[in-house]
């Protein structure tokens, strides 16, 4: 590394600038750009993700349009006792943006400035731009784009060394054809970026204060410039409209596919795969086309996940195989346990081993003991079933009461006759059997049949209506 840095003299504190103001007008949402959503997560909360990777010791956010929804979106994050909120209204530009956050930076140290519409910039491509401001440079973040419209192009003498950008809205069909663009990120020593800020002009397309304006003045005054360019332009790409943020969803998730693939989970089309989240994997397991993983999903080994099903926040147990079209929302469910076709699993669900869950069956707040059974066309809510448990086709658990919820009590190896009716609360106990067409509103004792319906009658004499001529 260069200079100053050694062991004795600790690199000058890292703050950094994260430009969240604009109304990312081309969007054509009500939501602040920044909080569109990326693989579930704001825009924003990728880049403070990045930031809390980088030690930073100061963070401060420039919020402008809808300032509050994004100030509220990020108050309760683990991030933070170094995130501040600057305001920026008007929105007068870039470089005016970083200027709201001055009073918020120390008077030393450099500056890292990021956009919060740029989600993906690696902390590893951002390391080595702080390494050089600390030694007393502007450094640039560039990238070279195939198209570069509607990016700030580069502009280099005839040596090579940067003479500053232009912005597109701004530039001669020559510096067009530059292809090495702007990613918008730099990093500088506070010091000079409060100079150089004090003097941007707005005399330019779009009648505003250039951050970009900043690497022209550094020229002027001798300090040196240095560019890095991402190998990856996917790393930097910005969201100005719907298209692009399309386009990086895409790239988050072949990532996230790619990183599955890597550690040995099959994916029968990489590309057809949402993770919203996180999703951890053990050995062997297998993932059919169009699922969607929100939250933190665990799948241990051996777990297979049929086509088109949505988890969010679940775990799945060994070798258990969930069937297509299952919507499994805050379930624990345990090994070897199959779930569905379409099963609904709804919060502080726990399934033990072996449990099967067979189609239409939904089951609420409920616990299913091991090797218990509910295959078909079921509502299981607020119960406690035991282990072994067979609950009857189209039983239903009745756990409200209009007003109140109910429990109710199923003890192991129980089974519910076909269409029947469990008022909660109530217990049916050890091995108890429920008649078909039961409407239980006691509790029916273990090991005996309880039946509660009317006795089949059989009318001697009587004949079927014929139909009139
Ligand atoms: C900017 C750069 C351009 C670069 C491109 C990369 C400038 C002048 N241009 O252009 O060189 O190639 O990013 O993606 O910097 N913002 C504010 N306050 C404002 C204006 C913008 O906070 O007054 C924020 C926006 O919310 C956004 C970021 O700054 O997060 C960039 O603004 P945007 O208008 O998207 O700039 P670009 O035209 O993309
Ligand atoms: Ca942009």
């Amino acid at each position: 590394m260069r200079g100053m840095t050694t062991a004795h003299t600790p690199p000058s504190p890292l703050s950094v600038v994260v430009l969240a103001a604009g109304k990312g007008t081309r969007m054509r949402s009500d939501l602040p750009k920044v909080l569109q959503p990326l693989a579930g997560k704001p825009l924003l909360g990728h880049v403070l993700d990045t930031v809390q990777q980088l030690a930073a010791e100061r963070a401060v956010v420039v919020a402008g349009f809808g300032a509050q929804r994004v100030q509220e979106a990020f108050a309760h994050q683990p991030h933070q006792q170094t995130l501040r909120f600057a305001l920026q209204e008007p929105q007068l530009g870039t470089g005016h943006a970083v200027q709201q956050a001055l009073p918020d930076l120390p008077e030393t140290g450099v500056c890292l400035v990021l956009y919060g519409d740029v989600p993906l910039a690696p902390a590893a491509s951002l390391l080595p731009l702080v390494a050089e401001a600390q030694t007393g440079a502007l450094a640039l973040l560039t990238v070279e784009l195939p198209d570069p419209t509607g990016y700030g192009r580069i502009l280099r003498n005839a040596d090579g060394a940067v003479q500053g950008i232009v912005e597109h809205k701004d530039a001669s069909p020559a510096q067009r054809a530059v292809r090495e663009c702007n990613t918008g990120i730099l990093c500088a020593p506070v010091a000079h970026l409060r100079r150089w800020l004090g003097q941007l002009r707005n005399d330019n397309a779009q009648g505003e204060y250039y951050l970009t304006d900043v690497v022209a003045l550094a020229v002027a005054d001798g300090v040196p410039v240095r560019a890095a360019t991402v190998p990856d332009a996917d790393d930097v790409l910005g969201v100005n409209d719907r298209g692009q943020l399309a386009h990086l969803e895409r790239v988050v998730q072949l990532r996230a596919a790619r990183r599955l693939l890597d550690a040995g989970v099959t994916l029968a089309d990489p590309a057809r795969l949402d993770v919203r989240g996180t999703l951890h994997c053990g050995r062997d397991v297998f993932i059919d086309v169009g699922c969607v993983f929100e939250g933190e999903v665990h799948l241990a080994d051996g777990a297979r996940v049929g086509p088109y099903a949505v988890l969010r926040d679940v775990r799945v147990g060994a070798d258990t195989v969930v069937h297509p079209f299952c919507h499994l929302d805050g379930a624990g469910i345990g090994a070897g346990a199959i779930i569905g076709p379409f099963a609904r699993l709804r919060p502080t669900t726990a399934l033990a081993d072996g449990v099967h869950i067979g189609n239409f069956v939904e089951v609420k707040n409920g616990t299913l003991g091991q090797g218990a059974k509910a295959n078909h066309l079921s509502y299981v809510g607020d119960a406690t079933v035991g282990a072994r448990v067979n609950i009857g086709a189209g039983t239903i658990v009745a756990n409200y009461d209009g007003a109140n919820k109910h429990r109710t009590v199923i003890e192991d190896d129980a089974h519910t006759g076909s269409n029947s009716v469990l008022v909660a609360p109530i217990t049916v106990g050890a091995g108890a059997t429920i008649g078909a067409g039961s409407t239980v509103t006691k509790n029916a004792p273990a090991g005996k049949l309880t039946v509660a319906r009317a006795k089949a009658v059989t009318l001697e004499g009587w004949t079927r209506p014929v139909k009139k001529k």
